[in-house]
């Protein structure tokens, strides 16, 4: 058996840490693209929700806000976020959250009518096999709908940007703690609809959206913010300067914005199991 550190590993460990003791900067991070994610979800009042890869529940309690009379569970591999999470949403009896790999984890089965997720899917290791277990945890006919990063394109700012900026650091690649390849690993929609078509979902659809990603109040402070992401460099004055030059231009009155492409994933089960699937 392989001793390579997993993702559970590093979402256990500095990431998951980072993550939790920063969730309001990623929540200003990845909010732009809440309504895009629950506009897809079309929640109901009384929608039983399950949000996978919750992370820190910003998603899990703003779900509880859009399904008033239903109830959430946010399911996440990483202790140290959830119980983030946990301090985050103690007055909601409606929102509960279990620690488990959604890959694997012993969903009730049938128990919702919704699954979610913000950025919570990329990360697993056999993603029809993963998706098949989610599937289990949905009713007939429920639905699925889930954010996940578009392939970094010359039109995203977002991925020219940070990559400048790791090129200032004398870092070649994608800086992500490790997990660059996880993140894009649904970034192309024939892999999408092989994986859900493989887990037995249908009406699958992928719609690319673009919104603002903030990184910090202004070019200082994002760049303090990009570099708490790698503990332990040491950073020139002058490397720190021409970060900060790099993401001058896009200082806005609402922070440094950046625009960032993801897939906004739907799909649905059969009314009846076995029923055969078929395109959106
Ligand atoms: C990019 S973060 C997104 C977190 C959250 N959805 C948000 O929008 O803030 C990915 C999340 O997926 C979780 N995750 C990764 N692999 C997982 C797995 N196999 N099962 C459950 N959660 C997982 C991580 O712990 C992390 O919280």
């Amino acid at each position: 058996m392989s001793d390579a550190p997993t993702t559970a590993d590093a979402w256990n460990g500095p990431v998951g840490r980072h993550w939790a003791e920063h969730h309001d900067r990623y929540d200003a991070m990845l909010d732009g693209f809440n309504d895009a994610l629950f506009g897809a979800a079309a929640l109901g009042d009384r929608d039983r929700v399950l949000d996978v890869g919750c992370g820190s529940g910003g998603t899990t309690r703003e779900a509880a806000r859009r399904a008033p009379r239903g109830s959430v569970v946010g399911v996440d591999v990483s202790e140290p976020l959830l119980a983030r999470a946990r301090a985050l949403s103690d007055r909601d009896a409606r929102i509960r959250y279990e620690r488990g790999d959604a890959q694997v984890h012993p969903f009730r089965a049938a128990a919702y009518d919704v699954v979610i997720s913000r950025g919570g899917v990329m990360f697993f290791a056999d993603h029809t096999a993963a998706f098949r277990n989610i599937a289990g945890a949905l009713r007939p006919g429920g639905r699925l709908a889930f954010v996940c990063p578009r392939p970094a394109s010359a039109d995203s700012q977002e991925g020219r940007v940070l990559g400048r900026l790791a090129t200032l650091l004398g870092r070649g690649g994608p800086v992500g703690g490790g997990l660059a390849g996880a993140m894009a690993s649904l970034s192309e929609p024939g892999r999408v609809e092989e994986v859900l078509t493989g887990a037995g979902f249908h009406a699958i659809r992928a719609t690319p959206v673009t919104e603002d990603t903030r990184w910090g109040e202004d070019a200082a402070d994002a760049v303090d913010f990009f570099l708490s992401r790698m503990p332990g460099l040491t950073v020139a004055d002058g490397t720190r300067t021409a970060m900060c030059e790099a993401l001058r231009p896009y200082e806005t009155g609402r922070g440094v914005l950046l625009r960032a492409g993801v897939w906004v994933v739907t799909a649905s089960l059969p009314d009846r199991p076995g029923r055969r699937a078929r395109r959106a």
